[in-house]
């Protein structure tokens, strides 16, 4: 029996087959919802309101009283017996593209960098007047222009065009009188010409850099003429309908059809990014010469279509790190056409382009420095060293900084609580929100701050445990655990409390547990100790405020002189900007890839106990962190 589905508000329909789950058919239609444990029925995340009809199944000894008597069921645990109106309420939805508020990833921010790079582009546009056929010249169109081409550059490389751009070539150079406008692409051993466009669209040159994340992914359009970014959006990774990590990326894989659905869904995620972006600028997509990704392992295998299953398996093999330039359009792009891809470079199983990109903008690889840089995404990836070595280790830190796996967690967008400050006596929260409008969740920098406040004016203690015996309106018991009111209905978006649970506690010492325990390994396997490190920069998704103090206070990271720890925004969408202008970033990304160590944690006990060290406020042992237990007993006294 097949039933008709119609999704509100967003009025789409779509049909389920006998007993097929309501999560697939939704996504089927495109849309996203959170579904954090990819439809397993744990995450509770992927809430829809049935308003007509009826559901088999619908999971609801997972959601509370007043959840069930408003009609509110689990999408990934129930199937239609009938047709469907539901209705998808704004906290399962996950289909935005936003502006994100990260901070230092815009061409602005990277002025630095950009000083230090020669300005070269891998794919340039060139003008060209080609001389006119007649009986004594007679040579065909391809050799004719090669041959004026080659001239103009000054090159005496091979000079290669596939077939379709044989196909387009008469045409385009007869529309405007034998004036063309030539697109190439220069590797090391040869140059080929990509586009052949009629007229002069030298000025219409543009490139796509993404950070293809594994929670959100951003993106950037880049005037290539102008050398600045000219809009920058993000939006949630599609993928995130079949599960919050890389590890349940790869489970689901592994299903009829799952790699295809990855792919498709990662892809559909990035094209409406570049749709978004053209939107915005006021360009379209024939102006864009190249797009440039970096990405964890796991989702350059997804976006290119490759299983990853191995990866996951001893000795956790990818299938391939490197990838040759291709056509964005064997990607499935097929909004760029005739432009190129390139992908960064990845280490190994868990240290991917996207650290890559990041070590090579933030020039580690290429200064004397000895840093640590700290890439805190879904996939915790963590590198020490500096122009003589690098040495890198990957841990599953989880979505939460990202807002995942945190009920009120949210993207660094318009409405996130972005800081955090709670008053010692009367446990009153005063915040500040992105964009100055109300509340509608809290983003990663938030969520460090009021974990952090909560500790030192004593609401949790080491565990993370609300403190039972506290009283006043801001506290309350919420299904079996204690939970902290960060902004009363009356003052938030939704009408909704804004609030932290001990669920949501767990999952952020989670998180800082991993990236700690990550660093301490990684220095434990030089034999250095933190003092040895000049400078520590901490990359992500967080939100532009990231208070580094704060960082400390909760234990991700060692105690250090503020000084030396810097917040450098998203690194991977950074590297991916640079390479788009510099021929120079993408020979050293590649030569990065080539000479980091990886150090594979998984098969270490000492990275468990590590963890496990690492899981109180701000670690279990507290002699690590003297300044932070000072100003924890001067608050209590
Ligand atoms: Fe449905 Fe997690 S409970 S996706």
């Amino acid at each position: 029996m097949k039933h008709k589905i119609s999704f509100l508000p967003d009025n789409l329909e779509a049909v389920a087959m006998d007993g097929e789950d309501i999560l697939a058919v939704l996504t089927s239609t495109g849309l996203k919802i959170n579904a954090s444990c990819g439809g397993a029925g744990t995450c509770a995340r992927c809430k829809l309101i049935l308003e007509k009809g009826k559901i088999e199944g619908g999971g609801r000894e997972r959601l509370d009283q007043d959840e069930v008597e408003a009609g509110y069921f689990l999408a990934c645990k129930a199937s239609a017996v009938s047709d469907l109106v539901v209705r998808i309420p704004d906290a399962s939805r996950q289909n935005d593209l936003f502006e994100s508020d990260e901070g230092a990833t815009s061409l602005a921010a990277l002025e630095d960098s950009l000083k230090f790079w020669l300005i070269d582009m891998p794919v340039k546009k060139v003008q060209l007047k080609l001389p006119k056929p007649n009986l004594t010249d007679s040579v065909d169109d391809l050799r004719r222009l090669k041959r004026v081409f080659a001239i103009k550059i000054a090159s005496d490389k091979e000079i290669l065009a596939d077939l379709d751009l044989v196909r387009s070539l008469a045409k385009a150079i007869r529309d405007a009188d034998f004036l063309v406008t030539v697109s190439y692409i220069e590797t090391a051993s040869s140059i080929e010409i990509i586009r052949v466009e009629a007229g002069d669209t030298t000025k219409d040159h543009f490139a796509v850099a993404v950070d293809v994340g594994t929670t959100t992914i951003g993106a950037s359009l880049i005037d290539l003429v102008q050398e600045r970014e000219v809009a920058s959006l993000s939006s949630y990774n599609g993928q995130a309908n079949f599960g919050d990590d890389v590890i349940s990326r790869i489970i689901f894989a592994a299903k009829p059809n799952g790699l295809t659905k990855l792919k498709d869904a990662v892809v559909v995620t990035i094209s409406g990014l570049i749709t978004g972006l053209l939107e915005k600028s006021g360009r379209t997509a024939g102006d864009i010469s190249a797009i440039f990704l970096a990405g964890n392992t796991i989702m350059t295998h997804l976006l290119l279509g490759i299983d990853p299953k191995y990866i996951r398996e001893e000795p956790y093999i990818p299938t391939a790190v490197d990838f040759p330039w291709m056509k964005a359009a064997d990607l499935n792009l097929d909004i760029l056409g005739h432009a190129r891809a390139f992908v960064f470079p990845s280490v190994a199983s868990y240290v991917g382009g996207d650290v890559v990109a990041g070590v090579v903008a933030n020039r580690i690889s290429s200064g004397d420095k000895l840093t640590l840089y700290i890439d805190v995404g879904t996939n915790g990836e963590i590198v020490l060293g500096n122009s003589d070595w690098l040495m890198a280790c990957s841990c599953s830190a989880g979505p939460a900084f990202e807002g995942g796996g945190v009920k009120d967690g949210m993207k660094a967008a318009e409405g996130a609580i972005e800081k955090v400050e709670i008053d010692e006596e009367s446990l009153e929260a005063r915040v500040s929100v992105i964009g100055g409008v109300k509340p509608s969740g809290i983003c990663g920098s938030g969520l460090i701050d009021l974990l952090a406040e909560l500790f030192l004016k004593r609401v949790v203690d080491q565990r993370g445990k609300i403190d039972p015996a506290l009283k006043g309106p801001r506290i309350r018991e919420n299904g079996g655990g204690l939970e902290y009111i960060v902004a009363f209905g009356s003052e938030t978006a939704s009408g909704r409390d804004i609030v932290i649970g001990e669920a949501d506690i767990d999952n952020l010492l989670r998180a800082k547990a991993a990236v700690f325990a990550g660093v301490t390994m990684l220095l434990e396997s030089m034999s250095l100790n933190p003092e040895s490190i000049d400078e520590i920069l901490i990359a992500g998704s967080f939100g532009r405020y990231l208070n580094v103090e704060k960082i400390q206070i909760i234990g991700m990271l060692f105690e250090t002189e503020a000084g030396k720890v810097r917040y450098v925004g998203n690194g991977s969408l950074s590297g991916a900007t640079l390479a788009a202008l510099s021929k120079q970033v993408i020979s050293e990304a590649e030569k990065v890839a080539e000479r980091m160590t990886y150090l594979e944690l998984s098969a270490d006990p000492k990275f468990m106990d590590a963890y496990i060290s690492a899981l109180f406020l701000p670690h279990t042992d507290v002699e690590l962190f003297p300044s932070v237990m000072e100003r924890f007993k001067a608050a209590g006294t």
